[in-house]
């Protein structure tokens, strides 16, 4: 959610901050701005809309020097214009400053600063720091930051430059991720390493209440009370395809092709055949403290709460352990018991999301042992978890979650296996449920040839209006992440349900306008499954089925068919996936939604 990028150093700043705000877009779209020193001056350029309109806009006016910071938002406070785009500008120039996060307390502060005569252009809570840090800019850059940061309530990720510190960018950071780049003769801050990549690989992570002094020459990080802090300096490793949707119309669909091979390096290196069971190296928990634990609490937002349910069914059935999964921002606000062998785990791809942040932090601060499944190494959540796993799919760059989906239930499943080994899996039953893992990447390379059936459907269905998900057992989660896809990515009101469920109250909207997705391969609960179609058929709903492959007795009830591969029912979410994220896929693009930047949305949550 909003991306900041810096540059101190040698170049001409504009590239090196465009290009970087390029790889940050998919974090929020709606404006961008940048702002660089040019001697003694600002050179402020900002534009509401995509990247591509601030391109247009500095090709015509450019922005030179070779020190400035950058922005693209996704609007909290004040809609997407011009004006409220970032950077702000403080009291009469003396400072600019972009901001991610959200100040609460910034009506009053307006207020205060607009008596002593400061003069409000924008809308936003961002104009209140700049402001602010004018107020106390004397000959020190860092103490008037620090000084505005201290009225502060909420959470900040900034970047600030003054024409009075030509060369110099500080940084401030309580709850918002920032990260410093470390260049040759060059340094850069930005909000997500991926902004990063080509420029440097050495970078410094920052934590809550510090503060980092750039400058082409020097970085210092500094903690609250303005003492050096010896920060540890750590390698990125990219890929040069990370950022490149190669022979693919849009990432969302590179991304779900990528799943085979997703899968496979969730699981690499965690399969152990002696034992028959899976192991993690960053858990930090020994065999006998896992032994202990009762109750498992996972927390998390969005597509990664569909995995958290998912993971729920898995360790119940594989680990006999209680869990309870609940949306991290309810959880963060709620005051369970919690007794010591309860573990908290959050499940989330970016590792940022503040809701699940603050989340494992209260869990934290009560003394819980927290857990994270992380995709984005270096992140927030991965660095203050006790322990975790990283599911290793690479950058996720489509907003809408796919393959960092499904490399989640991937290693959930492992953790369940783990897990179970530990309580009541057999080693011959370890041995089978690892030969089926293993079966999976070849396996979803096969369910990924259902593209053409996938895309007659979508044709078929491109107008609705509405649709049902629906779906049993580990199914039902899938119902949720199926409807989801559709909505985030389509704008089609989709609602998912357990199959049966839906008699109590979403049945009243089946008309022949309204077709239901069934996930109904063959299984333990299918004949059930099947009666609640003939539910729907009865009311004259038309019906997609995802069925298997030698389902046939579908055909003669369902009036769209998506076949897919067979596998036994605790892997049928990891099939059943693909269809379902290439249906949503398939519809937004018939319907000329942007894909990749769905309206509204953003990757990365960074505020609550
Ligand atoms: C945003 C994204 C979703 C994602 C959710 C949780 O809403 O658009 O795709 O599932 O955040 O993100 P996380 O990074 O915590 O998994």
């Amino acid at each position: 959610m909003c991306g900041i990028v810096g540059y101190t150093g040698p170049k001409q700043a504009q590239t090196i901050l465009l290009d970087g705000l390029a790889r940050l877009e998919y974090r929020g779209y709606d404006s961008a701005g940048i702002v660089t020193l040019a001697g003694n001056q600002l050179k402020l350029r900002k534009k509401a809309g995509r990247i591509t309109e601030l391109d247009a806009l500095v090709t015509r006016q450019p922005a030179t020097g070779t020190c400035g910071i950058s922005h693209t938002r996704w609007a909290t406070h004040g809609g997407a214009t011009d004006v409220n785009a970032h950077p702000h500008v403080g009291g009469d120039g003396e400072v600019a400053v972009v901001h991610n996060g959200v100040i609460e307390n910034y009506t009053v502060l307006k207020r205060q600063l607009q008596e002593r005569g400061f003069v409000f252009r924008s809308q936003t809570d961002t104009e209140v720091i700049a402001h602010l840090i004018a107020s106390y800019l004397q000959d020190d850059l860092v103490e008037a930051v620090q000084k505005a940061a201290a009225h502060l309530t909420g959470t900040y990720g900034l970047a600030v430059i003054s024409p009075r510190f030509p060369g110099t960018i500080v940084g401030a950071r309580l709850g918002s991720p920032l990260v410093v780049g470390l260049g040759d003769g060059a340094c850069y801050l930005a909000s997500d390493a991926s902004a990063l990549a080509g420029h440097t690989q050495r970078v410094v992570y920052l934590n809550d209440h510090q503060l980092c002094v750039l400058t082409p020459e020097r970085w210092q990080v500094l903690n609250g009370d303005r003492h050096d802090i010896d920060a540890e300096i750590e390698t990125l490793h990219w890929s040069p395809d990370d950022a490149d949707k190669g022979d693919f119309e849009h990432f969302m669909l590179k991304e779900i092709y990528e799943q085979p091979e997703v899968l496979e390096r969730a699981m690499a290196g965690r399969l152990d055949q002696s034992e028959a069971t899976a192991h993690f190296g960053g858990l930090n928990l020994s065999p006998r403290e896992l032994r202990e634990v009762n109750r498992i609490v996972m927390t998390a937002c969005g597509t990664s709460y569909h995995a958290g349910i998912l993971g729920e069914y898995l360790f119940e059935q594989f680990a006999r352990i209680p869990v309870e999964v609940e949306y991290a921002s309810e959880f963060r606000y709620r005051n369970p018991p919690l007794d010591q062998n309860t573990v908290v785990l959050g499940i989330t791809q970016s590792g940022e999301t503040a809701d699940t942040l603050a989340a494992l932090r209260e869990s934290k601060r009560k003394g819980q042992r927290t857990l994270a499944l992380c995709n984005v190494v270096g992140s927030t959540i991965a660095r203050e978890s006790d322990g975790g796993v990283y599911l290793h799919a690479g950058p996720e760059i489509g907003v809408a979650s796919t393959k960092a989906f499904t490399a989640q239930v991937t290693v959930l499943t492992l953790l369940a296996l783990y897990l179970g080994r530990m309580r009541h899996i057999s080693y011959a039953a370890g041995k089978r449920i690892i030969a089926e893992l293993q079966g999976m990447p070849d396996i979803i390379r096969e369910t990924l040839k259902c593209h053409d059936q996938v895309k007659e459907v979508a044709h078929k269905y491109q107008h609705v209006s509405n649709m049902l998900y629906l779906g049993r057992q580990y199914l039902y989660p899938m119902a949720l992440e199926g409807a989801l896809k559709l909505k985030e990515i389509s704008y089609i009101h989709a609602e998912g349900y357990p199959a049966a469920e839906m008699k109590h109250g979403p049945i009243a909207l089946v008309d022949e306008d309204t077709p239901s997705v069934f996930l109904a391969p063959h299984g333990a609960v299918y004949d059930k499954v099947m009666s609640n179609l003939e539910e729907i058929k009865a009311r004259g709903g038309p019906v997609i089925a995802v069925a298997c492959e030698d389902d046939e007795e579908i055909a003669a009830r369902a009036d769209d068919i998506i076949y897919v591969p067979s596998v036994p029912d605790y892997l049928q979410p990891l099939v059943v996936a693909v269809p379902l994220q290439l249906l949503a896929y398939h519809i937004a693009l018939l319907r000329g939604c942007d894909i990749d930047k769905p309206r509204n949305l953003a990757k990365s949550v960074t505020v609550e």
